[in-house]
């Protein structure tokens, strides 16, 4: 039996659904709320409000648990490369050796650009943020693939989302190798998918290139950390964008740049410039005291959540990501040293304890990245290469959900009633 909720409104009550969940708190299922009440729901930065429903990643913000197809990260993290996570989000399942070998096939296979898409970079400034890059190149990518996309062809979909994953790094290696003047460079077949981005970030034409089998797996674990967490403001974008039947390649990029902002992907970068601000650590206690104080618009970034309210599991993995990959890289980074005491002292801060603000994926992954020469401006980049999984998911199961439509909010409007036209003479 459907359990319900009654509201009362003005001395009229009606009955609320409540559907139930695999796992999560339950919902109401208000989708007839203003047919029957007139009201709509006020609830800004969606703090209450479920979007869809989906069978791809949960989270549990309370307990810091995040699970990809109802598998913990941990595992993932412990037992899976990239792609074999990748395949999992897309298809559900994880993949068996014939299954993973044809999708690292296709994947493989559809990582070059069109040779006419290089042509694209000159049009950016050499001093572009890559941010800005990725935007305009993955939305050109739509004018390439467009006339003949049926979106409600699986099968083309499918490509697709392909298509999207295999050119990502490659479009983010570009941007980078533009950026300082470098020959943009092309794909090897022969590499996994993170050796293949190290590959072209970091190979130069006049000699080879070792990739250290350290920084690889380091930069798979990146990429796993970052490859989907639900209804997200950009996963959000992509979705809403989508629904109106736009190109995908379109929605990508319309994810892309709702990523960029410091609020959200580009937190990682954010989070290097403020260690490198705070410089020692006998400044930290200055830092915190701007954090706390609500008239300075200084925050400590890569800490706090919207649904964590608990330690980020995948800031977990990425503090002990980060001291293996120093450690085996033999570096001895200060800003390790300032981050590790800023947790601590934050963790015992009363702000911060009734608050919940614990440390995020951003917190660590800049001294990562930092230790595998990766420059500040890329860090969001890496991120947008690692989520395009979870978008090009996301935009599959939106297109096959029955209840599906437009997206299309309501407002509170608190502008001017109908006013009578005077013109001033
Ligand atoms: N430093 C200081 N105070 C903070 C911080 C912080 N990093 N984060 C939240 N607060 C305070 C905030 O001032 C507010 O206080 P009050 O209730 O007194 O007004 C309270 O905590 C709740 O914050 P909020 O901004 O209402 O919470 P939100 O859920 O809207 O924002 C957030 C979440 C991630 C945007 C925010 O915590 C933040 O700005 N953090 C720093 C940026 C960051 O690290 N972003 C990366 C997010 S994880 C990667 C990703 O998913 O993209």
């Amino acid at each position: 039996m459907t359990r319900k909720a009654t509201i009362t409104i003005d001395g009229k009550t009606i009955e609320v659904p409540i559907i139930k969940g695999s796992c999560g708190p339950d919902v109401l299922d208000i989708s007839n709320f203003y047919q029957e009440t007139g009201m709509f729901c006020y609830d800004p930065g969606f703090t209450s409000t479920a979007s869809c429903a989906s069978s791809i990643t949960f989270i549990n913000g309370d307990e810091g648990i995040l699970l990809y197809r109802g598998y913990p990260i941990e595992d993932l993290v412990e037992k899976c490369d990239f792609l074999e996570v990748a395949y999992l989000l897309l298809y559900g399942e994880l993949p068996d050796i014939s299954q993973r070998e044809s999708f690292e096939q296709s994947i493989t296979h559809h990582s070059m650009l069109h040779e006419q898409l290089r042509t694209f970079f000159q049009g950016f400034r050499r001093d572009a943020h890559p941010m800005a890059v990725m935007v305009g190149v993955v939305g050109a990518l739509s004018a390439f693939y467009h006339d003949n996309l049926d979106i409600y062809d699986p099968q083309q979909r499918e490509v697709a989302s392909h298509r999207l994953i295999a050119k990502m790094p490659t479009i983010a290696a570009m941007a980078y190798n533009y950026s300082r003047g470098c020959p943009l460079p092309y794909p090897q077949n022969r590499l996994t998918y993170a050796q293949n981005f190290l590959n072209m970030m970091f190979a130069v034409p006049s000699e080879p290139y070792q990739i250290n089998p350290v920084i690889a797996r380091a930069m798979d674990i990146i990429f796993i950390l970052h490859a989907d967490h639900e209804q997200n403001a950009s996963t959000s974008t992509v979705r809403l964008a989508g629904s109106s039947q736009a190109n995908p390649f379109a929605c990508i990029s319309s994810g892309i740049a709702a990523l960029w902002g410091p609020a959200h992907g580009g937190a990682n970068e954010a989070v290097l410039t403020m260690l490198k601000q705070i410089g020692s650590t006998k400044n930290i206690s200055e830092f915190i005291e701007r954090a706390k104080n609500k008239n300075d618009p200084f925050r400590l970034m890569g800490f706090g959540h919207r649904v964590y309210k608990n330690y980020d599991p995948r800031a977990r993995i990425m503090r002990k990501a980060c001291h293996d990959v120093l450690g085996q890289l033999n570096i001895n980074d200060p800003l390790l040293e300032i981050a590790l005491e800023l947790e601590r002292i934050a963790l015992e801060d009363p702000y911060f304890i009734e608050k919940k603000l614990y440390p995020n994926v951003d917190f660590y992954s800049g001294i990562v990245f930092k230790a595998l020469e990766i420059p500040p401006s890329m860090f969001t980049v890496i991120f947008s290469v690692a989520r395009t999984v979870g978008w090009v998911a996301q935009w599959n199961e939106m297109m096959t959900d029955p209840a599906q439509k437009i997206g299309r909010p309501r407002q509170l409007y608190v502008g001017e009633k109908n006013r009578n036209f005077s013109k001033s003479k």
